[in-house]
Order: C-alpha cells, then sequence, then structure tokens
C-alpha cells in the first residue's frame, strides 16, 4: 500500500519552514556586505524589481511543480516529462555541495556560541579565528555536531521536525536580530554604517557596464537567497495541501527574507562603522571583525551570543531544507524509511564536508583550477548549478508543463484567482531565461 505523503500541519508552519530555508548566510554575510559595495540603495532598488519581476514568479513555479506532484524534486521533474528528471538531479547535486559548505560554517558558529560561553572575548579575533579554521581536527567536531542536529530534525519529519523548529528558530531569529539592531543603531558613530548600507554611493559607478555589474549581483543575491533553482521550493511545495495559496506565500517569503537581510544590514554595519572597521564579505565579516566590535561594545558578550545563536538559527532552517532535497528522493523513489534516508545522506554530506574543512588549514595547498576545495564548491553551486537550475526550471515550466497547467495548479482548481497571468507568463517564458543567461556568460567574462 502506497504510504500517505506527510503534510505541514499548517500555512504559517509552511511559510515559516520556506522562510528558514531562505533567510540564512545569505543574509547575513553576504546582503549588508554586497550591498553596500554595490551602489547600496541602487543595489537595494536593483533587488526588489528582481525579486518581484523574477523571484516571485520562478518561486510561484517551483512550488506549482511540487504542489501538483507531490514528489521529490527529480521524481517531480520526471513526471512532467521524463526527458527533464535531470532538471531534478541539478538542484539534487546542487543541495549536496551546498550543504557540504555549509555545515562547515554551520560548525563554525557553533564554536563561537561555546567560546562566548566560557569567555568574556575573543582577543585578537584574526588570529584566532585563522587558528581555529586551519586546524585538523576541531572544526570537524564541531560539523559533526551541526549536521547531526540537521539529521535528528530531519529524521522527525515534517510538520514534527522541520515545521517545528522553524516556527520556533523564525521568530526567535527575528527578535533576536531586532534587539541587535537596535543596540548597533545607539552607538555612537553609527550612522556612518548607515550611510554605507542606504545611501547611494556613484563615486565607483562610471559606465553603465558598472550599474550592469550590479544589477548582477542583485540578481545572484536573490536567487541565492530565496534558495532558487535547487528544488527546495519543489520540495517543501509537495507537502502542501491542495488549499494552500501559493501566490500569497510566494509573496510572504521573500517579504520576510528581505526584511531579515535589511535587519541584518542594519545590526552589523553600523556597529563596524561605529568602531571605525572595515565591513568585509564572507567569513571575515562574521568571524573576525564582528568579535573586535562586540569586544568593545557595552554587554558585548552578550550580543555576541545572541548573534551568533540567531545566525546558527538561520543557517540550520537553510540546512534542513537542503538535507530534506536530497534525503526525499531516497524517501519517495528507494522506498527507504526516512530515519535511514535522513541518516545516510547526512553521512555522505559529513564526508564531502570533511574535505571542505580541511581545504582551510591540511588540504589548503590541494587546488583545482587555482582554487582551494571551498572555493571551489561555491563557485560551482553559485556561478554555475544555481543559475543552470533556474534556467531549465524557466523553460520546463513556460515551455515543457506549460503555464495553462501552472496557473491551474495556483488557483487550486478555481478557489484562487491569479491576476498576474500574462505578466506570470511572460517572465517564466522570456524576461528571467534571458536575464539568467545573461548574468552565466557575463560572470564568465
Ligand atoms: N537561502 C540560503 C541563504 O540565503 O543562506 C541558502 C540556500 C539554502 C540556498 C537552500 C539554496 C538552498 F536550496
Amino acid at each position: 500500500m502506497a504510504k500517505r505523503r506527510e503534510q505541514w500541519s499548517s500555512n504559517f508552519g509552511f511559510l515559516m519552514a520556506a522562510a528558514g530555508s531562505a533567510v540564512g548566510l545569505g543574509n547575513i554575510w553576504k546582503f549588508p556586505y554586497v550591498a553596500g559595495h554595490n551602489g547600496g540603495a541602487l543595489f537595494l532598488i536593483f533587488y526588489i524589481i528582481i525579486l518581484v519581476v523574477i523571484g516571485i514568479p520562478i518561486l510561484i513555479a517551483e512550488m506549482s511543480v511540487g504542489r501538483a506532484t507531490h514528489l521529490n524534486s527529480i521524481d517531480a521533474c520526471k513526471k512532467i516529462n521524463p526527458k527533464w528528471a535531470f532538471v531534478g538531479v541539478i538542484g539534487f547535486l546542487a543541495s549536496f555541495v551546498i550543504m557540504s559548505y555549509y555545515c562547515v560554517i554551520g560548525g563554525w558558529v557553533l564554536k563561537y556560541i561555546a567560546t562566548y560561553i566560557v569567555t568574556d572575548k575573543i582577543n585578537n579575533p584574526a588570529t584566532f579565528f585563522n587558528e581555529f579554521c586551519s586546524s585538523s581536527i576541531e572544526p570537524i567536531v564541531w560539523l559533526f555536531i551541526f549536521i547531526a542536529i540537521t539529521a535528528l530534525i530531519v529524521m522527525n519529519g515534517i510538520s514534527n521536525g522541520i515545521e517545528r523548529i522553524s516556527k520556533i528558530f523564525l521568530p526567535l531569529l527575528f527578535l533576536f536580530i531586532i534587539i541587535i539592531a537596535i543596540n548597533s543603531l545607539l552607538l555612537p558613530g553609527a550612522s556612518k554604517g548607515v550611510k554605507f548600507f542606504f545611501v547611494p554611493d556613484f563615486t565607483d559607478i562610471n559606465s553603465a557596464g558598472d550599474v550592469g555589474k550590479i544589477f548582477l549581483s542583485a540578481l545572484g543575491q536573490v536567487f541565492f537567497s530565496l534558495s532558487l533553482g535547487m528544488g527546495t521550493l519543489i520540495t517543501y511545495g509537495s507537502y502542501l495541501d491542495k488549499n494552500a495559496n501559493i501566490p500569497k506565500n510566494a509573496v510572504s517569503i521573500p517579504v520576510l527574507d528581505t526584511l531579515i537581510a535589511i535587519l541584518a544590514g542594519l545590526a552589523i554595519l553600523p556597529a563596524v562603522f561605529a568602531y571605525d572597521l572595515e565591513p568585509g564579505a564572507g567569513p571575515g565579516l562574521i568571524f573576525q571583525v564582528l568579535p573586535v566590535v562586540f569586544a568593545n561594545m557595552p554587554f558585548g558578550r552578550f550580543i555576541a551570543i545572541l548573534f551568533f545563536v540567531l545566525v546558527f538559527f538561520a543557517a540550520i532552517t537553510s540546512a534542513i531544507s537542503l538535507l530534506e532535497v536530497v534525503a526525499a528522493y531516497f524517501i519517495d523513489h528507494k522506498n527507504v524509511s526516512r530515519n535511514a534516508a535522513a541518516l545516510g545522506c547526512s553521512a555522505g554530506i559529513f564526508i564531502a564536508a570533511i574535505f571542505v574543512s580541511l581545504s582551510f588549514g591540511a588540504l589548503g595547498g590541494f587546488k583545482v583550477l587555482g582554487k582551494n576545495i571551498f572555493d571551489l564548491f561555491t563557485t560551482l553551486t553559485d556561478k554555475i548549478l544555481m543559475p543552470i537550475g533556474g534556467f531549465l526550471m524557466c523553460i520546463l515550466v513556460g515551455y515543457v508543463w506549460g503555464i495553462p497547467n501552472m496557473l491551474k495548479e495556483i488557483s487550486s482548481n478555481g478557489l484562487y484567482k491569479f491576476r498576474y497571468k500574462t505578466a506570470i507568463s511572460a517572465t517564466l517564458k522570456y524576461i528571467a531565461p534571458a536575464l539568467i543567461l545573461t548574468i552565466f556568460v557575463v560572470s564568465f567574462l
């Protein structure tokens, strides 16, 4: 007898889980920096336009494919057209690869929480960070703990595991980030950071090509931040009830995601500027620059714990969505139990992640195309698998499945009216594929 497919217990639960997938390290360490260095307000304007014009339609497309098929991403694409299963395979592979570096960073976050619990402050954060991440054993232990927590949540299932945790972690994250943003904004000298974030700086923008670059960084950020092109939304959508309102959710998810990205900018940048530090992108910003800020600010240790706990919440709710994409395939397709699928996939990810972790130390000299394993994996997903996945998703829904089928799915058999039929059709068939293709080509120039 066929197993009854699991479901979200409420729309709020689904929304928290999907927004939890979107809100992640991308919001906290990428968005504030990328926005600041790409013309501030101009980047924000581009980001919001792309979010509305491309992000929301692709979100709708992915969720409809999931809900229409009630299958994992590979089998969902296969059901639409057997020749197109490879689109799901790309998302599956990309999820696996992203997980392998996301968990390494998740482990670092746990290490920082533990450090601030036992010590007052980190003296000399740059040395502390470099020594820690280049050592062989300790980061792997933290990585293991992070993956074990992710696996445990996924093993508990959709409504009991993923949904339950997201319903607690996301609202708490929101609360913590507001507290930290208020604290940052009250620091003397905070306004420089606010200016860096919001006020357009045109000094570096001299040509149309520069404006084009800002546009492309905004497009890349929208993709990563909304977890698009990876099968995450297909998988989460596949546990949706037939009466769920897809377009409404597709608006709420980016609204929450953007709100948190902006709050992250307000939490981080004013504090960095108040202490005359330089914001940097990526690991450096939260692991090396912010500890200097925490060491100097009143109640720094308390704020540091709050901050790293919120980063942990953001990272784990994204990690569970990535593990679910991989595990769902084995659960649906191979009839493996949820426990075995989650554990088996986590074990595979753990092995790959060990190599990523070692690429900061012992395996640092091992390079492919001039990149260490970490850089190789991030480039492979950000620049290759995600854009290709997004592009193919538009073609699959726009031409292979067809817009009328998608529209039928999102109306929930006539329950909801959808007014933007022409707009979504134009986006999925022409605008989004053309833009993604452009970003893809230009990023290699
Ligand atoms: N959206 C997450 C972030 O902003 O950190 C990253 C991510 C999660 C990307 C899940 C892709 C994905 F499928």
